[in-house]
């Protein structure tokens, strides 16, 4: 199919499901249905979940954040770590409980873990009381798919194997009024060999360049001033669209969008960060001053079995450059303990990273067997034991690390844009800095109408520092 091609497909199905919505709005009218919907995983399940409760809400449906009340209840999944998985097993044999005192209710199951062939089995041998399971690739079906079990005595499952239109134009419900996720890229084609996000995602498609820009331009004119750019690998964006498009020249672009005053990306892959890229960084005023940068593991060996594409040196050389392209830079990561092989050493290594490049924020994650991937079935798995003390050291240090960049904030003051009244305590509002910090503050010259505030750009005084978050005055 040729773009132009592509594009009507996409656009034509997006009309049909519109049509889909409209109808069964007013075949269900008057009900006063409500939906609970749980998001587990990455920012980009949580973007896709506004996609979902924009559909729901534009049939008719009302939000419920009590599950057991609900008529229509929908897990967004995640696979990425077993525990992900157990929690969302331990909600469906407790909505069988439920739905026994309220037959009518509907379950659905969508997102990650639907896309694995023996959950699906799984559920279908043992979890007949699910309604509804569908996939990453067709959540744009929702209301085709509510339909469509409306009208049916039994359970639908409908997953696809790989996306066939992008489809886009549907109505979508943000969860903040001045910021919003944008999906630049879907998919990944790196197959880390730990990771079940490719086999779940598929494989790595861009959007064009102008129709992220047109979505941009109507976010700005709806009052966002901040944007995310979300894709599991934005420095590939690009590849296999036509024209000489990447993700430095994007930016770029995005960055002419009169309105927008904040730019952010996740995730970057150091294997494919460019010079270029570093470039945009070091010149831009909108582009914040934040870069997650997963590394995984210090050790070059465990990163050549992790299929990661790079060294322990190229990786230091590369925040090297960063840091002075953007002195101000605050650095997050992601690191695995217990790869498969890994030896205390190869460990010490993975210190000796956080170590040095000092990081504002590391998650750190416990390696957990993903089955279909290459390191499931690689020999020398980590006994679990060992795996948690190295994980505790590991854990130890980035809790001090994390306190002492949040500490070297005090006594100075800061750009904040205001994200939410804080409904613990009274009077305190709560925002981030350019860098991402998150700040408590009081003393805002809105006081009494507090969420006038929010929105809004404040300068922010710094007074003190905990290892998670910032406190501070307004001034
Ligand atoms: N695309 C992103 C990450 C997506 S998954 C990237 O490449 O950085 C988010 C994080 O989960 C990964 O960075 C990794 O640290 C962690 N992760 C992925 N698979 C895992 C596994 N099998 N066990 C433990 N952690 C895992
Ligand atoms: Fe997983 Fe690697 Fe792709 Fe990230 S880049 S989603 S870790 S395979
Ligand atoms: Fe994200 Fe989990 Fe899927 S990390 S892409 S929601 S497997």
């Amino acid at each position: 199919m040729t773009r132009i091609a592509r594009r009507e497909a996409s656009q034509e199905e997006a009309a049909r499901q519109k049509e889909i919505i409209g109808r069964l709005g007013k075949r269900l009218e008057g009900q006063e249905l409500t939906y609970h919907l749980s998001t587990f995983g990455c920012q980009m399940n949580f973007h896709d979940s506004e996609k979902l409760r924009g559909i729901l809400e534009e049939i008719g449906y009302r939000e419920s954040a009590d599950e057991t009340k609900a008529d229509f209840v929908l897990y967004n999944t995640c696979a990425v770590r077993e525990n992900a998985e157990q929690k969302v097993f331990g909600k469906i044999g407790f909505l069988k409980n439920v739905k026994r005192s309220r037959p009518h209710m509907l379950l659905a199951l969508c997102g990650c873990m639907m896309q694995q062939e023996g959950v699906v089995q799984t559920l279908k041998r043992s979890h007949r009381h699910i309604d509804l399971v569908f996939g990453t690739h067709n959540l744009y079906r929702l209301a085709e798919l509510l339909e469509a079990r409306m009208d049916s005595d039994s359970p639908i499952y409908d997953i696809w194997d790989s996306h066939q239109e992008i489809v886009e134009d549907l109505p979508t419900r943000r969860t903040d009024r001045h910021k919003a996720s944008v999906n630049i890229m879907y998919g990944c084609n790196n197959f880390c060999t730990y990771c079940i996000v490719p086999y779940v995602r598929g494989r790595e498609r861009s959007r064009n360049p102008e129709e992220i820009l047109e979505e941009i331009r109507h976010l700005a004119a709806d009052g966002v001033v901040e944007v995310m750019l979300l894709g599991q690998n934005v420095n590939s964006y690009g590849r296999g669209l036509p024209g000489h498009t990447n993700f430095a020249r994007l930016l770029e672009e995005i960055e002419k969008v009169e309105g927008i005053r904040r730019i952010r990306f996740m995730t970057s892959h150091p294997k494919d960060l460019s010079e270029d890229l570093i470039r945009v960084l070091g010149a831009s005023s909108k582009i914040c001053p934040q870069l997650h940068l997963p590394f995984q593991s210090g050790s070059s060996r465990i990163l050549e079995r992790m299929n990661r594409g790079y060294t322990k040196e190229s990786y230091l050389e590369l925040i090297r450059k960063m840091k002075a392209a953007v002195p101000e830079l605050a650095l997050t990561t992601d690191i695995i303990v217990g790869f498969p092989g890994e030896t205390e050493e190869d460990f010490l290594h993975t210190l000796d990273v956080v170590d040095q490049v000092g990081y504002d924020l590391a998650y750190t994650f416990l390696y957990s067997k993903r089955t279909g991937t290459p390191a499931a079935s690689m020999g020398e798995q980590v006994e679990e034991e060992v795996a948690k003390e190295r994980f505790n050291r590991l854990l130890a240090l980035c809790n001090r690390q994390a306190y002492d960049k949040s500490a070297a904030h005090v006594g100075k003051v800061f750009e904040v844009l205001v994200e939410a009244v804080n409904d613990r305590e009274n009077g305190i509002l709560s925002g981030r800095l350019a860098n991402n910090h998150l700040v408590h503050f009081s003393g805002a010259p809105a006081e009494g109408f507090l969420d006038r505030a929010v929105g809004t750009f404040l300068q922010v005084k710094v007074t003190g520092a905990k290892s998670f978050y910032l406190t501070g005055e307004a001034i």
